[in-house]
């Protein structure tokens, strides 16, 4: 059983919760994931460690809540405990001296981001930021990330703060407008990554995207989580989740991820009336 120590609401719908897993803790490095189960009878589901201490033996997860699983995570309260958190997994991030390295973030993708800016900062990265979300409201960990780069960038799709519109086109605007970078990592929604790299192929710049497809063992046994990548077929929990984005089939991945909607509706509404 692992303690929720403190649980903070950082947006509508997202949580951000420090958990004592000191087995993970003393692992994990940026990039990996755990396989979280709520409780019995709860389906495992992937979620980025945003960060970890050793001595405390605590990692920190941000859950937004999109469906069954994740609500039930955000109805466990501080001094709960969660039935099982198994990790860390996937493989780290490649983190070595690049040069000059954008990060971009996309809602909920600025969890998953922040140990990655960090880590490029402390390895002497110029770190650049492009954090976006739908509006002022939903954008989180813009303090956190202030301080793990050199420049923090803000775009919102309604213009409430920051640049007025996709972190695409502000990466795009940016580039134009004479910045450069050697290395890009782009987390969030899958439309979000696919059109940064559509911007960074278009200037030749190696870019690495964070893939959710779903995943049940996050072993490589069960090959739900596979993805295509420069034609080959990859699974995500023991390939990646992180993969060079300028080979990533897009397409194929978006179709998988509406495959199982149906049942997630179903699931949804049976936990509605009966609250299981
Ligand atoms: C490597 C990885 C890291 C992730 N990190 C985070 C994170 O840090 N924070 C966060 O909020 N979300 C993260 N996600 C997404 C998160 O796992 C899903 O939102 C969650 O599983 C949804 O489950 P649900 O039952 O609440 O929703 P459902 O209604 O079951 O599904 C909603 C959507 O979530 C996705 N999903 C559902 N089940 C799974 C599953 N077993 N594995 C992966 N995706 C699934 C599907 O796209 C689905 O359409 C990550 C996913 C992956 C693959
Ligand atoms: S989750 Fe089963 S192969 Fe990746």
């Amino acid at each position: 059983m692992y303690k929720i120590v403190e649980k903070r609401t950082l947006a509508p719908l997202t949580t951000w919760f420090l958990v004592e897993a000191p087995l993970v803790a003393k692992r994990h490095k940026p990039g990996q994931f755990v396989l979280v189960r709520v409780c019995e009878g709860g389906e495992r589901f992937p979620l980025t460690i945003v960060d970890s201490d050793k001595e405390t033996g605590t990692i920190a997860l941000v859950s937004q809540e999109v469906g069954k699983s994740t609500g039930l995570l955000a109805k466990v309260e501080e001094g709960e405990f969660l039935l099982d958190v198994a990790g860390p997994l996937g493989k780290p991030t490649d983190i070595h001296q690049f040069g000059r390295v954008v990060c971009v973030a996309g809602g909920i993708g600025a969890a998953p981001l922040f140990p990655i800016a960090r880590g490029m900062k402390n390895v002497g990265n110029d770190v650049t930021v492009i954090l976006g979300a739908r509006n002022e409201e939903l954008m989180i960990l813009r303090e956190e990330l202030e301080t793990v780069c050199h420049a923090l960038r803000i775009a919102t799709d309604d213009g409430s703060v920051g640049f007025h519109g996709f972190v695409s086109q502000l990466l795009d605007e940016r580039i134009q407008s004479g910045e450069s970078y050697d290395h890009a990592v782009a987390i969030g929604p899958l439309p979000m990554m696919e059109a940064v790299c559509k911007v960074t192929g278009k200037y030749n710049i190696p870019t690495i995207v964070s893939l959710n497809p779903v995943m049940v063992d996050g072993t490589g046994m069960c090959g739900g989580c596979r993805v295509k990548v420069h034609g080959e077929t990859l699974f995500a929990c023991v390939d990646g989740p992180e993969f060079d984005g300028l080979g990533v089939d897009f397409a194929s991945l978006s179709h998988r991820l509406k495959m199982y909607h149906k049942q997630e509706q179903c699931s949804l509404q049976r936990v509605a009336k009966e609250g299981a």
